[in-house]
């Protein structure tokens, strides 16, 4: 797929409708950690030394149940979590020679690893990419000391450095990951820090403003995060460095130069189907709907539940998922007509030939503008 920069219309990776129709994902949930960082809540527990035969048991089963059902080209595959670059070489072999067995892959297929920079080496980079693996995304959260101790990161500063640019000699995708607007952070110290991001030359960046997320240790602590004008100053400060050094948004917190866009992560906004395996992970086919219990114990018993969506169901997700978009335009079929003016009166919107895409100031406001153009609210 390549990025067609085109001021005008605003055209985007997307462009190309049989691409876009033809985009089928797969995600892998690696569900371990070797620690838990205090902000987090996604779906991972620390375990230093996982039980793969029986995680091999589990992804063989659902892939199974999908391959039976929903077989079609793969055109991307993630392997998420929790720590996936845990998973030993031999693991992600086996489990590669597998999924080759059941499903053929697109001659250009995107195939991502999430590694944190204390669970890689070079030496794991090199086996990863012998498997297949041709992006790797990199969680380093900041290249302040002071700051990843306190996110309760493993990893040093230097440490990340020495990955990132090891990965970027033998990747020709790299993605790092930071989290800004932390507690007390000011515009000049992220700028500064941002750019010194930026001169790594990656091209991809996935920006995460820190969210105290219920349950987490962060959030029983009450922890404090920037004033919501403080945190919007950062999302336009960000914006702007990010435009200037040819490394634009397309999608609320992800950057990337031209043509460098994830095409799975696309596959989620542009609301196309995606199957997942493993626990926690859910799949949408159509209007088929798959999710797994999230413990590691219960989804090997289970397995996926699978249920069927109402299309009304299915268009509130792809409104949501689609509107996260920066510059891939929204087809306006379906959306409150009333709230279409609104919105473009309030300049949240641009009208497109195509479509409408956010504005800065619509993406600032997004759940707002959601609530907005769906046609009978959420
Ligand atoms: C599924 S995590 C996996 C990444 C990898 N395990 C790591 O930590 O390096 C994906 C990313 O989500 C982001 N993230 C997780 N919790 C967050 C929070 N509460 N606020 C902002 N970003 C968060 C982090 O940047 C993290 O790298
Ligand atoms: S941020 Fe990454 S390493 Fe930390 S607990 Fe979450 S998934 Fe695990």
């Amino acid at each position: 797929m390549i990025f067609e920069q085109n001021a005008l219309f605003k055209k985007t990776v997307a462009d190309n409708q049989n691409q876009i129709n033809e985009l089928f994902a797969l995600y892998i949930h690696w569900p371990y950690c070797l620690s838990k960082c205090p902000y987090c809540d996604f779906a991972s527990s620390v375990c230093k030394s996982p039980d793969e035969s029986a995680l091999l048991t589990g992804y063989l089963r659902d892939l199974d149940i999908y391959r039976a059902q929903f077989g079609r080209p793969l055109t991307s595959i993630f392997f998420g979590g929790g720590t996936p670059s845990i998973m030993s070489a031999a693991f992600l072999k086996r489990l590669m020679n597998e999924i080759k067995g059941r499903f053929s892959f697109s001659n250009s297929i995107e195939i991502t690893m999430e590694a944190n920079p204390d669970a890689i080496d070079a030496d794991k980079m090199k086996a990863f990419k012998d498997c297949g693996i041709n992006r790797l995304s990199i969680g380093v959260q900041s290249l302040r000391q002071n700051d990843l101790q306190f996110l309760g990161r493993r990893h040093s500063v230097q440490t990340a450095l020495q990955r990132i640019k090891k990965a970027g000699e033998i990747f020709s995708r790299v993605n790092m990951d930071l989290i800004y607007a932390r507690p007390g952070q000011t515009a000049i110290e992220w700028e500064t820090e941002l750019k010194e991001a930026l001169d790594l030359g990656l091209s991809h960046y996935s920006l995460y403003q820190l969210t105290l997320e219920e349950g987490t240790p962060f959030y029983k602590q009450g922890i404090e995060t920037p004033s919501e004008e403080t945190a919007r100053d950062l999302y336009i400060l960000t914006d702007e460095i990010m435009k200037k050094a040819d490394v634009p948004s397309y999608e609320v917190s992800n950057y990337a130069k031209a043509g460098q866009e994830s095409i799975h992560n696309l596959t989620y906004w542009l609301g196309k189907d995606y199957l997942g395996i493993g626990p926690a992970a859910h799949g949408r086919i159509g209007l088929t709907a798959t999710s797994s219990p999230t413990s590691v114990h219960e989804w090997i018993q289970n397995g996926p539940f699978i249920e069927t969506l109402t299309s009304n169901e299915r268009f509130e997700e792809k409104v949501l998922m689609g509107l996260r978009l920066t510059r891939t335009p929204f087809p306006i079929k379906g959306l409150s007509k009333q709230g279409l003016n609104r919105a473009l009166e309030l300049k949240w919107i641009e009208g497109l030939s195509d479509g409408i895409i956010p504005t800065l100031e619509g993406t600032l406001m997004l759940n707002e503008l959601i609530l907005m153009l769906l046609p009978n609210g959420l």
